[in-house]
């Protein structure tokens, strides 16, 4: 196989997406692996799935730096040092700066719990559930300068149930992003993935898995 896709992947917690991504690029067939995971919070679970597969980590304690921009230059200099072609923010929860964006313009990536652009920010599950919305799903997006605005990679859609809470949806969810986030990477590394403003378009084009959803059902 040609030269895989190297990424660097960023984590603050469990890191269930990361091991979502360890998982497939265990794939040789896969065109992506991953260079180097990189956490800011040392306690981050997702700093021992990368040991225990092998990969080099880095623990980068956003508390150590003056402001954002001194944390991000530091980001780059190991995402560098490592490489990385594409970064992958994967449950990360620090805001990244004009120098991150300027580092790797249009090859950071994020995913986010809902179904963008409803519900941006922080508890997002629990803001679906407490707005009535019938749907939440996920996200992949590219990274601008807002909070979860760029541009739309894939979505995943997953019905919310009466008595939902937000554990039971975010779990929920979580299986979808789970399949998503390889995926959009899958297609990044394949060349597949062209941007023009806020579209994004799949080349050649992949089909949507279904028509429609609808909740609640038409039939009972
Ligand atoms: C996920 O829900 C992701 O969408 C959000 O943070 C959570 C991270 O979970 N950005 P994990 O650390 O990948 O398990």
């Amino acid at each position: 196989m040609t030269q895989r896709l190297r990424l660097g992947v960023l984590a603050s917690g469990g890191g269930t997406n990361l091991q979502a991504i360890i998982d497939r690029c265990q794939d040789h067939d896969f065109p992506a692996e991953i260079a180097v995971v990189i956490a800011n919070n040392p306690d981050a679970g997702a700093l021992e799935r990368a040991r225990q597969a092998g990969i080099p980590v880095r623990c980068i304690n956003h508390r150590a730096f003056a402001g954002r921009e001194a944390f991000d230059t530091a980001l780059v200099a190991a995402l560098r040092e490592a490489d990385v072609q594409l970064v992958v923010l994967a449950g990360f929860m620090r805001i990244i700066t004009r120098v991150m964006l300027d580092a790797f313009p249009q090859r950071i990536i994020n995913i986010h719990p809902a179904l963008l652009p409803a519900f941006p920010g922080l508890h997002v599950q629990q803001q679906a559930i407490d707005y009535g919305a019938r749907f939440s799903g996920c996200t992949v997006h590219f990274v601008d300068g807002g909070v979860d605005t760029g541009p739309i990679i894939i979505q995943a859609v997953v019905p919310v149930f009466p008595g939902d809470t937000a554990d039971t949806l975010a779990a929920r969810i979580l299986e979808q992003e789970h399949k998503i986030y390889p995926r959009a990477i899958q297609l990044i590394a394949q060349g597949r993935v062209l941007v023009e403003g806020r579209a994004v378009t799949i080349d050649p084009p992949a089909t949507p898995e279904i028509a429609a959803f609808i909740n609640p059902s038409l039939h009972n």
